[in-house]
């Protein structure tokens, strides 16, 4: 798997990434809206081999994002088995937000899933002050579902079906 667009290259995670990987995951603002955790070393490199494995598994995961102009992993955009259903998810370096990329890759991949992967529904959940990542699920077509629990917080849930 391997998609490029305007200034991305996604493609899957390997465990060279691992590091790179670590230094996303260790940024508090990255992972506010997430759990409001950030990953050590470790849960990085555990991350980065679940998602190996989901490939293996269930034939998607979450995928590596990275710059075209130099390959830098710079975020992940991808799907992941959850108790709603196939979950949509991204996040990236905060160096890299703010000028489309999220936008960017979102739509790349969601198209992936829907037209190559032919999931039958994708789901999304966004915690309500997360503006940004809202934008860009309703930019693609998801449509609001309902309210949920995740975490303990109350969220919204995103869903598009084929
Ligand atoms: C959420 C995230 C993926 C957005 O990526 P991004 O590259 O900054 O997004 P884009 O530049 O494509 O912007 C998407 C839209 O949100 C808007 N936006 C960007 N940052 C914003 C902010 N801080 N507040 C409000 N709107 C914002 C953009 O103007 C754009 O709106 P438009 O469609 O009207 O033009 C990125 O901020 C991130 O990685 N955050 C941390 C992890 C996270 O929260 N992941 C999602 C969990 S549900």
């Amino acid at each position: 798997m391997k998609i490029e667009t305007k200034r991305l290259i996604i493609n899957k995670f390997n465990m060279n990434d691992t590091a790179a990987w670590a230094l996303i995951e260790c940024d508090p603002k990255v992972r506010k809206f997430v759990n409001n955790k950030v990953l050590t070393y470790g849960e990085a490199k555990s991350y980065v081999l679940e998602n190996i494995e989901s490939y293996k598994s269930n034939g998607y995961g979450r995928y590596a994002v990275r710059y075209k102009s130099n390959g830098k992993l710079i975020g992940m955009c991808g799907f992941l088995n959850d108790e709603l259903g196939i979950d949509f998810g991204y996040r990236y370096s905060r160096d890299t937000w703010g000028r489309g990329i999220g936008t960017e890759a979102a739509q790349a991949i969601s198209d992936y899933g829907l037209t190559e992967l032919a999931l039958s529904s994708i789901i999304a959940t966004v915690l309500p002050e997360n503006i940004a990542s809202e934008k860009i699920l309703i930019k693609l077509g998801f449509i609001f579902d309902e309210e949920t629990y995740f975490m303990g917080k109350l969220c919204k849930k995103y869903k598009i079906v084929n």
